[in-house]
């Protein structure tokens, strides 16, 4: 259903430099849709040319900022799908700069809502949120209606942009729909920094046979999402009706600790080691504790379970970065 879908169709990938942008690119050029990227290339995030390698001839790639109003008129005109991977992923940079995280999370994204309203209401529209719009848990695993109680200044802006996308569907009628994504990692996430999440600093600390700091142990639990699942929930939200004004809940049905996590991947890495230290206090005070979510409702409304196990997972992972590391350290 998914695959048809996209034949023939105009798809807009904001973020699409980036590592979940560009997975995803990649896959839409695979269904034989017309795929233009914007992306600013902020300094610090995921944005890398080599990201779009594979299909860099089958894609227009136009370097702007979502906040550019004019420029995203234009860019949204004639666009059935548009699909927003654009926002900052760092919880530690949301707190050390709250501002810049509301430009880039929220205010980026009403300025894409405001552009679609404008030039092109018909779109389909959707947006990237995070499990970390819920906060620390009250039950596990978290489910679309537990309490939104974020933690720290990127889960309150995820939270804000994530309703004006619903905003913008029952004032105006837009189809809008909004996920909200749990630990991702696969192949083009950035490893020059840990400050975008632990998964590809550790991946890469591995790979250089380097010691992994586990805070606090490395007990808290997580459900991990491959990439390539994530892009498929993105697909099947630009491609059935059912997710219209709807949230849904990304996940994995085993949690597992983030030393289950690092002992696999030094097991595939095939060097490397770890070492438990105390968390550093400025991330012990936005640390969730364990955190998984319920995705029944995505598996119920559109079909969508994760398909891929995190061995497997991570197996293509560190194989896609033994052979392109190069362009990521
Ligand atoms: N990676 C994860 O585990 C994870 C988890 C939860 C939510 N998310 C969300 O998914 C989205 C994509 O994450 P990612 O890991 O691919 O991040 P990324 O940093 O790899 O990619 C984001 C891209 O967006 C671009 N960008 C940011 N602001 C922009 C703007 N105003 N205009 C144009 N381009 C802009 C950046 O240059 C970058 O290339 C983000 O919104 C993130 O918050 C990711």
């Amino acid at each position: 259903m998914t695959s048809v879908a996209y034949k023939g169709r105009a798809a807009l990938v904001a973020g699409g430099l980036g590592f979940i942008g560009s997975n995803l690119a990649i896959r839409l050029v695979g269904l034989g849709a017309d795929v233009t990227v914007v992306d600013a290339s902020i300094p610090g995030h995921g944005a890398n040319a080599f990201n779009l390698d594979p299909v860099r001839d089958q894609v227009r790639i136009v370097g702007a900022d979502l906040r550019d109003g004019e420029r995203m008129d234009v860019l949204v005109r004639g666009q059935e799908v548009v699909f927003s991977l654009a926002g900052q992923v760092s919880h530690l940079d949301s707190m050390a700069d709250p501002l810049a995280d509301l430009g880039l999370n929220y205010a980026s994204q009403l300025s894409l809502l405001e552009a679609c309203r404008r030039s092109n209401p018909h779109a389909r529209v959707i947006f990237a949120g995070s499990r970390q719009q819920y906060g620390r848990p009250q039950y596990l695993p978290v489910d679309e209606s537990h309490p939104l109680t974020p933690i720290d200044v990127n889960g309150i802006n995820k939270t804000a942009a994530e309703r004006a996308f619903l905003l913008y569907h029952e004032v105006y009628g837009m189809a809008t729909c909004a996920l909200r994504l749990t630990n991702t990692y696969g192949p083009r996430m950035q490893m020059r920094h840990p400050r975008q999440g632990f998964a590809s600093w550790f991946v890469r600390l591995a790979l250089e046979g380097r010691e992994i700091e586990l805070f606090g142990g490395g007990v808290a639990l997580r459900d991990f999402n491959y990439v390539g699942d994530v892009v498929d929930a993105f697909l099947a939200c630009g491609a059935d009706d059912r997710a219209l004004g709807e949230v849904f809940n990304l996940g994995h049905a085993r949690p597992v600790s983030l030393r289950e996590f690092t002992e696999i991947l030094l097991d595939l890495a095939g060097g490397g080691s770890s070492r438990d230290v105390p968390f550093p206090p400025e991330r012990a005070s936005i640390d969730v504790g364990n955190v998984y979510a319920d995705f029944s409702k995505i598996r119920e409304a559109l079909g969508w379970s994760p398909r891929v196990d995190l061995r497997e997972g991570l197996a293509l992972t560190v194989e896609y970065y033994r052979a392109h590391y190069k362009h990521f350290w």
